[in-house]
C-alpha cells in the first residue's frame, strides 16, 4: 500500500496567525487582535482596547493579506495539492452579528480562492480557528452566550453561499478541544475571564464546557445546514489530538492514561462524530458537579451534524502516572500527571517527539469512526535562523517530517483511511500559544521577527525542496 493517488498534500496556516492587515478592508477587531507577543517564559497580556506601547503579533503576522500572489506561487511551486486556511470572521462580519457582510472581506478571499485554484490547490477551510469576534467576546461574553450560535451559523451559511463552488472541505472549528484548556478562554472561546487588567473574572471550568456545548451545537448547526443546501461539500471536525500514554503497565497508570485521553482528546470527536455526549463525559461533569445545559432540541441537532471527514493535529504524545512521587518531577506541558517519556525526544518547547504515536493515533481514530481521516497540522517549531550562504538548513525539520510521514504510510498500510496531510505551517506565522516569530514552523522562511521588524521577505528553506520531491513522488 501507498499513499493514495488524490491525496491531499499540502501545508496549513490560521488567519489569526497569518494574515495580519487587521484594520484594512473593514476588517473588525478579534479577540486574537487584543493579545500582545509574549514568549516561552513571558505571559501574553489581554487588553479591552489597543493599547499603544504593546506589540500584537496578529496585526501584521506575516501578512498574507498583500503576499497571498507571492505565497500561492510558493504552494504551487512545491506542488502543493492543498492550502489549509481560515477566513477570519471579523473580515466578515466585523462585529461578529452585523446586518450585513462586508462586501470588501468576501470579496478578497474570493481572490484567495481563485489563486489557488488557478494551480489546481484545493482550499480546506477552517471556519473558526481561535477566532472570535472580539465585539461578542466584549457584549455576549463570547461563547458562553447561546445567541452567538446563530451569529456562527448565519456566518458559515454566507461563507458558503459565496464559496461552494470554489471551497469543497470544510472545517467548522479548529482544535474545538482545547477549549477546555485555560488557553482557549480568550482566544477561542471569548470568554470574559482570566488574569488582565480589565478581565477579573476567575478562570470557571464549567464555563468553559457550557460554552464548548454551544460550539458543539453550532458545528453540528452548520453541518446539518451545508448537507441540506450544498450537498457535495465535505465538512469536518478538528480536533488536537494527543495520544496519553501510561508511564508504567501499573493498572492505575493505565486507567488514568485512558480517562485523560478519553476527555481531552476522544470526547470532542465522539461528540461530532457521533452525534451525542459519550457516556464517560456525563460521569465526568457528574463527578465534577457540573451541569452543562442543554435546550430541548440541541440533542437532535447534535444528532443530525454529525460531520462527513474528522481531522486533527498531532505534534506530540504524553505520558501520565497516577503516582504522585514520580509526578513531582512532572512535564511541563500537561502538569498534574504529566511526566517526561523516556524514550522520546523533545523539541526546545517541550513537545515530545513521537512520529510512532502519530501510527498509534491514526489507528485508534480510524477504528473509533471509520471516517476518513486528514492529518490537518503536524510540524516543528524551531528558533532558526538564515546561515551564512544565505540558506536555511532545516534538516531537524525534513528528519521530524520524514519520520511522520513514514509512519502515515504505515497507517495506510494497516487499513486506515488517510486522506490528507497539511503540514504545520506552510510559512512561518505567530506562534498561537505564546506569539512568537522565533518559534518558527513554515518549510517558507519569513523575514520577521518578535520585536516586529523585518522586512517580510520570503525565502524557501531547505525542507521546502525536499517536500516538493515527496509530493512528487507521492510520498515514495
Ligand atoms: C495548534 C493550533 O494548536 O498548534 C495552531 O491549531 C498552532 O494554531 C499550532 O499554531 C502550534 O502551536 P504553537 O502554539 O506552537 O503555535
Amino acid at each position: 500500500m501507498s499513499f493514495p493517488k488524490h491525496f491531499l498534500w499540502g501545508g496549513a496556516s490560521a488567519a489569526n496567525q497569518y494574515e495580519g492587515g487587521y484594520n484594512e478592508g473593514g476588517k473588525g477587531l478579534a479577540c486574537a487582535d487584543l493579545i500582545s507577543g509574549g514568549s516561552h517564559t513571558t505571559s501574553r497580556k489581554i487588553t479591552a482596547k489597543i493599547e499603544e506601547e504593546l506589540l500584537y503579533p496578529s496585526h501584521e503576522a506575516t501578512d498574507f493579506y498583500h503576499h497571498y500572489q507571492e505565497d500561492i506561487a510558493l504552494f504551487a511551486e512545491a506542488g502543493f495539492k492543498a492550502f489549509r486556511m481560515s477566513i477570519n470572521w471579523t473580515r466578515i462580519f466585523p462585529k461578529g452579528n452585523d446586518a450585513e457582510p462586508n462586501e470588501e472581506g468576501l470579496a478578497f478571499y474570493d481572490r484567495v480562492f481563485d489563486e489557488c485554484r488557478q494551480y489546481g490547490i484545493e482550499p480546506i477551510v477552517t471556519i473558526a480557528h481561535f477566532d472570535v469576534p472580539a465585539y461578542l467576546s466584549q457584549e455576549y461574553n463570547g461563547w458562553a452566550s447561546r445567541e452567538v450560535i446563530d451569529f456562527y451559523a448565519r456566518y458559515a451559511a454566507v461563507l458558503f453561499e459565496r464559496y461552494h463552488e470554489k471551497v469543497n472541505y470544510w472545517i467548522t472549528f479548529n482544535e474545538i478541544n482545547t477549549a477546555t484548556l485555560s488557553i482557549g478562554n480568550f482566544l477561542s472561546l471569548g470568554l470574559q475571564v482570566g488574569e488582565s487588567e480589565f478581565i477579573n473574572q476567575p478562570d470557571n471550568l464549567q464555563q468553559r464546557y457550557q460554552a464548548l456545548h454551544h460550539q458543539f451545537v453550532a458545528s453540528a448547526k452548520v453541518v446539518a445546514y451545508g448537507h441540506e443546501h450544498y450537498p457535495d461539500l465535505k465538512i469536518g471536525c478538528m480536533i488536537s489530538y494527543m495520544p496519553r500514554y501510561p508511564y508504567t503497565s501499573h493498572p492505575n497508570d493505565v486507567l488514568l492514561a485512558k480517562q485523560e485521553e478519553n476527555m481531552h482528546s476522544k470526547f470532542c470527536g465522539d461528540v461530532q462524530v457521533t452525534g451525542k455526549y459519550p457516556y464517560y463525559a456525563k460521569k465526568y461533569f457528574a463527578d465534577h458537579g457540573f451541569a452543562i445545559e442543554f435546550a430541548p432540541e440541541d440533542q437532535a441537532i447534535l444528532a443530525k451534524g454529525t460531520v462527513d471527514y474528522y481531522t486533527f493535529s498531532y505534534y506530540l504524545t504524553l505520558c501520565v502516572s497516577a503516582d504522585e512521587k514520580v509526578t513531582k518531577n512532572g512535564h511541563s506541558m500537561i502538569g498534574g500527571s504529566g511526566v517526561n517519556n523516556p524514550y522520546l525526544e523533545q523539541t526546545e518547547w517541550n513537545a515530545m517527539i513521537d512520529p510512532v504515536g502519530l501510527r498509534i493515533a491514526l489507528n485508534d481514530i480510524y477504528d473509533r469512526y471509520q471516517l476518513p481521516l486528514m492529518i490537518v497540522e503536524n510540524g516543528i517549531g524551531v528558533s532558526e535562523t538564515v546561515a551564512e550562504d544565505g540558506q536555511i538548513h532545516d534538516d531537524y525539520r525534513i528528519d521530524y517530517l520524514e519520520k511522520h510521514i513514514a509512519e502515515m504510510e504505515k497507517a495506510i498500510d494497516d487499513g486506515v483511511e488517510l486522506i490528507g496531510y497539511t503540514i504545520w505551517s506552510a510559512v512561518d506565522i505567530v506562534s498561537a500559544s505564546t506569539g512568537e516569530m522565533k518559534k518558527r514552523y513554515g518549510i517558507i522562511f519569513v523575514d520577521k521577527y518578535d520585536d516586529g521588524t523585518g522586512t517580510l521577505d520570503r525565502k524557501k528553506k531547505d525542507s521546502f525542496y525536499w517536500y516538493q520531491k515527496v509530493i512528487e513522488r507521492n510520498g515514495l
